[in-house]
């Protein structure tokens, strides 16, 4: 049995249908992460999780049972917001301990919890503050110990990181990925951040426009993603897609100019319905590098002539912005490997993981 189905989900404010058919079915112990383009319905999905919006049409079930029309409070749920509000007249410690006073937990127990969840957020110094003697990032965490401190069925975080700093951003995924591993609570939780979707999912929901575009584990969503929305979404810089034709079942040709340049076709990629016709070719910035030994001479592989634009050094490897024909392509090189603005040079492109989507619909072949 799921621990949440989402069953047909609509939800529109006025004539304006912001959620349009919403089905997920999340197991016991998932970490689903919902991602999308702000607007597309993120929060909309969460507060009527939670009961804190009715829904238009479908089911809402949680662990079998069908609490559509269940007050919040007895859905059995944890919820940290985007926009955190904490009880602003308690200190830190009232605040967090305070729904563990409603559900009547004894005091020393309370205490202990309380100071755990204080420990894992780094905020035991803060505990007899009161909010708004916080900063964003630190009244966020205080949200999160709220939520922690209890035990519901379901966690909702909705960008529960988002007013942190980069530093203190990266340690508190690491601590919720380690509190996931380790309670085996089911969560669904939103971001705009792609390095979280990617690091904490089990599954990533895609969504936009109030519409499911691709449920699916990271990897998946990355190699494979359903259609051009989700692989332009999902990666950074983004894939490269380039209008290429279908030669024959081995080969494509790309024309930048007046030149055309060839590329093979992955293995047990079928394109068979499409020769002789244009195709959107898919190929992430790391598939187009400086050319290196240990590829070259595969059948996937292949060498063009690219000029550099732009090049940008990000440490462990250099983002090269290329043109080839009126096309601009980005390309992830070896900081070691030079290239020069304005020059052309070779680059390898390896199409094992290029993946096509038809140019009318941009859903995937
Ligand atoms: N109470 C409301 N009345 C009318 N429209 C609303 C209301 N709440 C949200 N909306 C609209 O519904 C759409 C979805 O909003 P929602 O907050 O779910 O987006 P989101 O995906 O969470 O975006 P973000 O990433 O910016 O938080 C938006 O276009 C928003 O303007
Ligand atoms: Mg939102």
């Amino acid at each position: 049995m799921a621990a949440l189905s989402i069953e047909n989900v609509k939800k529109s404010y006025g004539s304006t249908q912001v959620l349009k058919g919403i089905n997920i079915a999340i197991e016991k112990g998932e970490f689903l992460v919902l991602i999308g383009p702000s607007g597309c319905g993120k929060s909309t999905m969460m507060n009527s999780i939670a009961g804190l919006e009715s829904i238009t049409e479908g089911r809402i079930l949680i662990g079998g049972d069908d609490v559509t029309h269940a007050n919040p409070k007895d859905r059995d749920i944890a919820m940290v917001f985007q926009s955190y509000a904490l009880y602003p007249n308690m200190t830190v410690r009232g605040n967090i301990s305070f729904g563990l006073e409603v559900r009547k937990m004894p005091k020393p127990e309370r205490e202990k919890q309380v100071l755990k969840v204080a420990q894992l957020l780094q905020i035991e110094h803060l505990l007899e503050r009161k909010p708004a003697q916080l900063s964003g990032g630190q009244r966020q965490r205080v949200a999160m110990g709220r939520a922690l401190a209890r035990e519901p069925k379901i966690y909702l975080f909705d960008e529960p990181l988002s007013n942190l700093d980069a530093k203190l951003r990266v340690e508190m995924r690491a601590e919720i990925k380690k509190l996931h591993q380790r309670l085996g609570t089911t969560i669904v939780y939103v971001t705009h951040d792609q390095v979280e979707a990617m690091t904490l999912a089990d599954r990533i929901a895609v969504m936009r426009d109030g519409l499911l575009q691709q449920l699916a584990s990271p990897q998946e969503i990355y190699d494979r993603p359903a259609n051009m929305f989700v692989a332009g979404f999902m990666g950074s810089p983004p894939m490269n897609f380039i209008e290429v034709t279908i030669q024959s079942s081995e080969s494509l040709t790309i024309s930048a100019g007046d030149q055309q340049h060839q590329l093979p076709i992955p293995q047990g990629y079928d394109l068979s319905n499409y020769i002789g016709k244009s195709v959107i070719l898919g190929i992430r910035p790391e598939m187009i590098t400086e050319p290196v030994q240990h590829k070259a001479g595969l059948p996937e592989v292949s060498i063009l002539q690219l000029k550099t634009l732009l090049t940008e050094a990000m440490g462990a490897d250099t983002m090269v912005l290329t043109q080839l024909g009126d096309k601009e392509l980005n390309c992830r090189i070896n900081p070691s490997h030079g290239v020069q603005i304005n020059q052309y040079s070779e680059f390898m492109f390896d199409m094992s993981k290029a993946v096509f989507f038809d140019p009318q619909t941009e859903v995937l072949i």
